[in-house]
């Protein structure tokens, strides 16, 4: 998701585990250790995301209370996160919710590091937590592995300065950057309704910079961007890449995941917004597709790649089963370029039904379907309303056909 030619940016690095393992102990640790002392207060917690400084470096951190909002992020590509860190309490060593962090970052691809945490308490076993891990392929560099596990008490503040040191490590690894010109897109990381603010959601820019009086779509809400606040309660006039901030203005509550974006004019943003809400209970519009003009169908694609113009593919993806559906929906993003966006309409388990057909239209999807079919019902609307079902049962069939059809080949 790296933008060629970008500019470096701080990482991203959200921390998963076990609930009470102290992640956001862990991360209270870091924020005082690191951030100027009295700048902390309400917000910063409230958010759950915040950028601290470490050796004239920014690291922007995510904490995850309860793992709903980091699935809502995985299903957006997990481009949110650059590093996992995966805390362990080292007294009650891999639990179920570990294993599951574990699994979401791997399906991520993303690196992870090993915070084994309170190492102070009586009954911690750091080497026990080590074995467990190594059991599922996280074997510690201590034992000629390639996982780095890093020993620490988020009670008592040790370990703290490896850990950072060593996130600093892997994430140079990944040679972040960011293009922090033109309008810019990220995700929500959490919103609510404040009695005196309004809707305020929490955003994390990933390209471009946000700034006030920006027209944002933001999920199913919209508005101006009336301002910005960042991690330390204070009001900027913007935010570049990999900075999460605070934004009011929007008409509603967004969704913690969705996806944001800066709208050309104010009008874009209302009526995107006014077809999402309208979709919402249904669907999981995502992406820029409305953006550019309410998406395209698969025999449009090339005509407009060749304007110059951007192109976005609207798709409705059904599969048999949530593994297959998400491996489609996975590869297929993985197909994305400059010149054509993909967004899905629907993502879901099932056959093909009369409620895709319709969502079809209205969005200007192509539906296709994993190992499913469309019904007969189903099959007659699509061919009324001239809606085009794809089927497949392989997915490198699938796969080589969208791509096909995103280069202006397909036949
Ligand atoms: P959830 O967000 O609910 O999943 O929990 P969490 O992982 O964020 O854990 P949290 O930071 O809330 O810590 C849970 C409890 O463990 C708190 O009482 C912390 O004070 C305590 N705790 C956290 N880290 C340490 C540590 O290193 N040593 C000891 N002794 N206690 C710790
Ligand atoms: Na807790
Ligand atoms: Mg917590």
């Amino acid at each position: 998701e790296d933008d060629e030619g970008g500019e470096d940016r701080p990482p991203v690095i959200t921390v998963m585990g076990h609930v009470d393992h102290g992640k956001t102990k862990l991360l209270d640790q870091i924020r005082n250790a690191n951030v100027v002392a009295g700048e902390a207060g309400g917000i910063t917690q409230h958010i759950g995301a915040y950028q601290v400084e470490k050796d004239g470096r920014l690291i922007t951190f995510i904490d995850t209370p309860g793992h709903e909002a980091f699935t809502a992020m995985r299903a957006r590509g997990a481009e949110a996160t650059d590093v996992v860190i995966l805390v362990v309490a080292a007294d009650d060593g891999v639990m179920p919710q570990t294993l599951e962090a574990l699994d979401h970052a791997k399906a991520a691809e993303v690196p992870i590091v090993v915070a084994i945490n309170k190492i102070d308490r009586e009954g911690a076993d750091p080497q026990k937590v080590m074995s467990q891990l190594a059991e599922r392929d996280l074997v510690p560099e201590a034992w000629g592995g390639d996982t780095i596990m890093v020993e620490v008490s988020a009670l008592e503040n040790l370990g703290i300065d490896d850990l950072l040191e060593q996130l600093l490590v892997v994430a140079d690894v990944e040679e972040l950057t960011a293009n922090p010109e033109g309008r810019a897109m990220g995700v929500v990381l959490e919103s609510h309704l404040d009695v005196g603010r309004g809707p305020v959601a929490t955003l994390l820019v990933q390209r471009g910079t946000l700034k006030v009086g920006d027209p944002l779509i933001a999920g199913a809400a919209w508005g101006r961007v009336r301002a910005l606040v960042d991690d330390h309660g204070e009001n900027v006039k913007e935010a570049g890449p990999s900075t999460p901030v605070e934004v009011l203005g929007l008409s509603d509550v967004a969704g913690a995941g969705d996806d944001f974006v800066v709208a050309p004019d104010q009008k874009t943003a209302r009526s995107v917004a006014d077809q999402r809400e309208h979709y919402q209970r249904v669907a999981s519009i995502s992406g820029t597709a409305a953006v550019s003009g309410g998406g395209m169908k698969l025999e449009d694609i090339f005509a407009q790649i060749q304007t110059g113009e951007a192109a976005t593919l609207n798709l409705i993806v059904k599969a048999d089963v949530n593994g297959s559906l998400e491996a489609v929906t996975e590869s297929l993003k993985k197909l994305e370029r400059d010149e054509v966006k993909l967004a899905f309409a629907r993502r879901g388990v099932g056959g093909v039904t009369n409620d895709d057909i319709q969502l079809a239209v209205a969005t200007n999807a192509t539906i296709i379907g994993f190992n499913v079919r469309p019904d007969r019902k189903a099959r007659e609307l699509a061919q009324q309303e001239g809606v085009e079902i794809r089927t497949y049962e392989i997915i490198y069939k699938l796969i080589e056909d969208i791509e096909s059809a995103m280069v202006g080949m397909l036949t």
